[in-house]
């Protein structure tokens, strides 16, 4: 089976990871931009000042993307450039810049994908409380509506959030992102639905514009397996779902947070400050989602822990949470298996557990239009004779791009898949040393581009539509 010819075959990057140019034409400071030089956050204290110069050189790189048969690009605004400081005065030459990138897409017929926020903050809201204080939720609400109306004749398709869990749980439960808060799952629960309830607003307002475009979010997608089938196992792996999937695909998508968190959140007071009029809000948006966005990289495997709670480990290296950890309630601990795969990075590659995955969000979610909006390896790539030989990346994404094809032979409906990253970038906590692009950028040549074997390979899925996939 090849893929219908409206599936869209993309890539993906996000603001802060390629664009650079931190101050330039107007841009305010970013969340991102100040915790970055905080001595000991980043890999090598690594931050996106310069990051690959996306911002003065997207024509080149649109060019390559084109090259390549790219057939939709999914790139992040940065807030920052539209409102230095989060709301009020409007950077012009913000929106120029967004407007130069978005009809360089269309020149080459690439469909441009935007997501409104991919985690950096306008400095100044993060100043008054990031996603705890409700104001950044009206804020937010204008800078959109803004995106829609500047943006909206040509983009049709946008994404309100990317990854509330790993804004959310970094920035209050692990410490690894702004704002460096540990451990504090009051706020944790708070940030989560703040950002659903901005999400519901957002999308209404987008729907008022008649703009007869696609509006969705794109979460996190890392369904959990019991080690084995001993019944504390799977009741360990039910409550991760339950804190993992449910919490998170049910408010945007049945309009409600799952009853079983509710009640347990309840119980141990974290339960979010939420008004009855936000929640009808919540409930009122959930049918206007177009679709959903996946961002797949690995499943989680889980153990039932017993016993006093462990000390939390966390490492630059990495930014998921190493495993071993025990969940924030002491519930269950994920584990590293002796017959599983792993990256280099310890995130296990199963591109079986996808299928398993996209069934199980048919069976809980029914028929929402998907897109796969992240999927990639993250690796050190060779270089052999001066070319970069990135063949663990094209077994990778071959064999996921192979689990698509069977979900969609499930029935499950997905309509596109955007690897990451279209091109090398900086990795939030891992510097430039861990690459995930079809695009190499030689740091230590100006920022040279150069063609990946990946490249190639990607060209070659695009064009005959997933015929020269390897079964
Ligand atoms: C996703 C993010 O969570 O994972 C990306 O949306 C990120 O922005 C990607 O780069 C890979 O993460 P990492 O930590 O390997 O760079």
């Amino acid at each position: 089976m090849k893929f219908a010819n409206d599936f869209l075959f993309g890539a993906a990057t996000a603001s802060y990871q390629v664009e650079g140019a931190w101050d330039q034409d107007g841009k305010g400071e970013t969340n991102w931009d100040q915790f970055t030089k905080i001595p000991g956050k980043t890999f090598e204290g690594t931050n996106g000042d310069v990051a690959i110069d996306h911002y003065n050189r997207y024509k080149e790189d649109v060019a390559l993307m084109a090259e390549m048969g790219l057939e939709s690009y999914r790139f992040s605004i940065s807030w920052a450039r539209i409102f230095p400081n989060g709301r009020g005065e409007i950077n012009q030459k913000g929106i120029d810049f967004y407007n130069n990138l978005i009809d360089e897409c269309l020149k080459y017929g690439i469909v441009p994908f935007v997501t409104l926020y991919h985690w950096d903050l306008p400095l100044a809201l993060e100043k008054e409380g990031a996603w705890l204080n409700k104001n950044t939720v009206d804020a937010y609400i204008d800078y959109a509506k803004v995106c829609f109306n500047a943006f909206g004749d040509r983009v049709k398709h946008f994404i309100t959030f990317n990854e509330t869990v790993v804004f959310a749980s970094l920035g209050y439960m692990a410490g690894a992102h702004p704002p460096g808060i540990e451990n504090d799952p009051k706020k944790y629960f708070q940030v989560t639905h703040n950002v659903f309830y901005a999400h519901a607003r957002a999308i209404i307002e987008y729907k008022k514009l008649n703009q007869f475009g696609a509006i969705g979010l794109s979460h996190v997608f890392c369904p959990a397996f019991a080690v084995d089938d001993s019944p504390e196992n799977k009741f360990a792996e039910m409550h991760a779902n339950q804190y993992g999937i449910n919490w998170f695909f049910d408010p945007i998508l049945k309009g409600e947070y799952p009853e079983y968190v509710i009640k347990q959140l309840e119980e141990s007071d974290f339960l979010p400050d939420w008004t009855l009029e936000e929640l009808a809000i919540i409930k009122q948006a959930a049918p206007l989602n177009d679709f959903m966005g996946l961002n797949y990289y690995q499943p989680m495997r889980v153990e039932r822990v017993s016993g006093e709670a462990q000390e939390q480990i966390h490492s630059l290296e990495n930014s998921t949470g190493s495993l071993g950890n025990a969940s924030f309630d002491n519930v269950y601990k994920t584990v590293k298996m002796e017959d599983k795969k792993y990256t280099k990075w310890d995130w296990e590659i199963s591109p079986e557990s996808f299928v398993t995955g996209l069934e199980i969000l048919k069976d809980n979610y029914g028929q929402i239009k998907l897109y796969i909006t992240e999927n990639g390896l993250g690796d050190e790539d060779p270089i052999i004779e001066g070319e970069v030989c990135d063949i663990p990346r094209i077994n990778f994404l071959n064999d996921h791009l192979n689990a698509v094809k069977e979900g969609i032979n499930r029935g499950v409906h997905i309509k596109g898949f955007y690897s990451w990253s279209a091109i090398d970038l900086l990795s939030w906590l891992n510097g430039y040393k861990k690459q995930y692009g079809f695009i190499y950028v030689d740091h230590n040549n100006g920022l040279e581009r150069k063609k990946k074997a990946s490249f190639h390979w990607y060209k070659g899925v695009i064009e005959t539509r997933g015929a020269t996939l390897n079964r």
